[in-house]
């Protein structure tokens, strides 16, 4: 690898939790109905044991954290008594000045049908700047097609407490092409979603994943047409309503004289190709060492039961992502955004002199999936367009 350029970027911490009260049909996400008692002491001391481990190998202590993701499975399971907890220890490993008034961004996923009044003010108390609430649908019918554990009234509520909680912002997971969706279904949703204020809205279409119950019986979905139709329409809907599209499926609100960024950052610094520390079950890290020029990638143990087990280490596994890998692993996270990038990052976050995707950006220019705005390559600025973003597989199929 070229050490010279590989520079470090910020450092994110994913923690995930693995349980879930049912577990939907469309889901492939590592996440396990709860059979008892979510065993939250133990797997806060889990979480904490698995972070300490990470920061001895990777040497991190030092570095400033960036953000903090609390996903799932269905992290709104815990107490807010555990998240506080959690958050505490999390927070005094690292050598930095955390107080309200500089509080880094922390997310918590939460589920309409696991969360009572007081919850949210408890996590918001705890530490949390954020709720990430995975609503859906507003439609009973898709709702119970979709095996969510909440009904519509839930969904709506759950976005009334986030307002009220003391959160910095909120933002609602919707998802489109449901089985048997009709273009009118999909935008009543976005309206209902809309009129809720939210700061943020992830708007997903539905696929249909390996291991999952939909996989083994297929709804019937909407057809192609509708499918783009939804899209069409919805983009537009969401930016005739003022949220701007900053990502394939993340909208921001952008309120008139707010300098206040609505975009969720967490996820920007996997977008940009920064760093992660990811504990928990089967989470994911990414870590730069700019000094040995490597980047490498954990896995931690997948099966809760496994994870528990004070007997193990939590590390499943670790490699170093190869430079044959770094071009390809760069462009599916970067080409994702609105926003443009140059070469220059290119090379910072990946070691990797120009050349070795300046060919294929030149190719992709060519097919006018990306455009550069400078006439020197080199140093213009790099943006996928929209034909880009519309068929962004075939774009990214460039940089195999
Ligand atoms: C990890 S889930 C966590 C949210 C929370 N567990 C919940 O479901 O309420 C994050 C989001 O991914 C989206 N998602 C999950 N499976 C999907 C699929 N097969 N297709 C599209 N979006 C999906 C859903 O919108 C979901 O809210
Ligand atoms: S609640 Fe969320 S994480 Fe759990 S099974 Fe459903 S979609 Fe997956």
């Amino acid at each position: 690898m070229n050490t010279p350029l590989l520079t470090t970027p910020p450092l994110s911490l994913y923690i995930h939790i693995p349980w879930c009260v049912e577990k939907c049909p469309y889901c492939d996400f590592n996440s396990h109905a709860l059979k008892s008692q979510v065993p939250e002491e133990d797997y806060v001391k889990a979480l904490i044991a698995d972070l300490d481990a990470d920061i001895a190998h990777f040497d991190l202590s030092l570095r400033p954290l960036h953000s903090i993701f609390i996903g799932g499975g269905t992290p709104s399971l815990f107490s807010a008594k555990a998240i506080e907890s959690l958050l505490k220890q999390v927070l005094s490993r690292f050598k930095q000045n955390f107080s309200p008034k500089n509080n880094i961004e922390i997310t918590l996923e939460a589920n309409p049908g696991t969360v009572e009044a007081d919850k949210f003010i408890g996590f918001a108390k705890a530490g949390v700047t954020r709720l990430s609430i995975g609503v859906q649908s507003f439609e009973s019918e898709k709702l119970l097609k979709l095996g969510r554990i909440h009904n519509v009234s839930q969904a709506k509520f759950a976005a009334q407490l986030a307002h009220e909680s003391g959160v910095k912002s909120f933002n609602l997971d919707l998802m489109h092409g449901l089985p048997n969706q009709t273009l009118d279904n999909a935008l009543d949703d976005l309206k209902t979603a809309i009129d809720l204020k939210p700061d943020h809205l992830s708007w997903y279409q539905l696929t249909i994943e390996p291991n999952t119950a939909f996989h083994s019986k297929p709804p019937k979905l909407p057809q192609d047409e509708v499918l783009w139709d939804i899209q069409d329409q919805g983009f537009k809907l969401l930016k005739d309503a003022g949220y701007q599209q900053y990502e394939i499926s993340a909208f921001r609100l952008v309120k008139d004289n707010s300098a206040d960024d609505k975009q969720c950052q967490h996820n920007l610094n996997y977008w940009r190709f920064g760093d992660y520390l990811g504990i928990g079950c089967g989470a994911h890290g990414k870590i730069t060492d700019s000094k040995k020029g490597i980047i490498q990638r954990t896995v931690k143990i997948k099966h809760p039961k496994g994870y528990l087990d004070s007997n193990r280490t939590p590390l499943d596994h670790l490699n170093t992502v190869t430079n044959d890998e770094l071009p390809f692993e760069y462009m599916m996270n970067q080409l994702r955004l609105f926003s443009s990038f140059t070469l220059a990052e290119y090379q910072q976050r990946t070691g990797l002199v120009a050349s070795t995707v300046l060919p294929t950006l030149l190719q992709a220019q060519n097919k006018k999936l990306i455009a550069c705005t400078d006439n020197h390559a080199i140093e213009g600025q790099w943006q996928v367009t929209p034909l880009g973003h519309r068929y962004l597989n075939d774009l990214l199929e460039l940089f195999l």
